[in-house]
């Protein structure tokens, strides 16, 4: 039901079929359950969003020593602009910080406007470019590269 809260779970296997269905609705190359898999058993630390029966969001981070990359995060259409996404992404960065991270890096697709006004909100800057890094509908995309200081 709508009016219950928010809850926020680690992302188990059991989550990898709901998780792949919102991640298909969400982008136009989107991570496979194979992917999302991979993640899992790689330890990568991903967390889910619940509102009652529904998954409504997700993250997905991988630890190399002290650097965290955010490597997928996603919020149902329907539940966007309500805070959700930065709740995510705000406890991704204490779980990367409470593991040892200074900081946390990410891609981001060039054009991909709200998702880039998403991080600069939650203290990201671009530190750099990697051009044709994403496939796109016709030849390759840009990425962005952000990174947020944890210290
Ligand atoms: C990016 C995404 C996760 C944000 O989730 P969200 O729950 O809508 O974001 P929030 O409501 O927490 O927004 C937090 C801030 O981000 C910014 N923001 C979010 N969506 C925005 C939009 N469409 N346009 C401009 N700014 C936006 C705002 O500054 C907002 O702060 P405010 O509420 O004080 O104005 C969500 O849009 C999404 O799932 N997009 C599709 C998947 C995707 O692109 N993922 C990123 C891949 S790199």
């Amino acid at each position: 039901m709508s009016h219950e809260p928010p809850i926020f779970q680690p992302m188990t296997a059991d989550d990898l079929a709901a998780v792949t269905a919102l991640e298909a609705a969400l982008q136009s190359f989107p991570w496979s359950l194979g992917n999302f898999a991979d993640s899992l058993a790689q330890g990568h630390v991903a967390e889910v969003c619940r509102l009652g029966d529904e998954l409504i969001g997700f993250s997905v981070v991988m630890l190399v020593l002290d650097e965290a990359h955010l490597l997928n995060i996603g919020v149902a259409r329907g539940q966007q602009g309500q805070g959700l996404g930065a709740r995510l992404l705000l406890r991704a960065i204490d779980r990367a910080r409470s593991d040892g991270a200074t900081r946390m890096l990410l891609e981001v697709r060039a054009a991909n406007e709200p998702a880039i006004a998403f991080y600069r909100r939650a203290g990201f800057s671009q530190i750099g470019l990697r051009r044709g890094y994403y496939p796109a509908t016709v030849g390759r995309e840009d990425a962005l590269v952000f990174d947020k200081d944890l210290r």
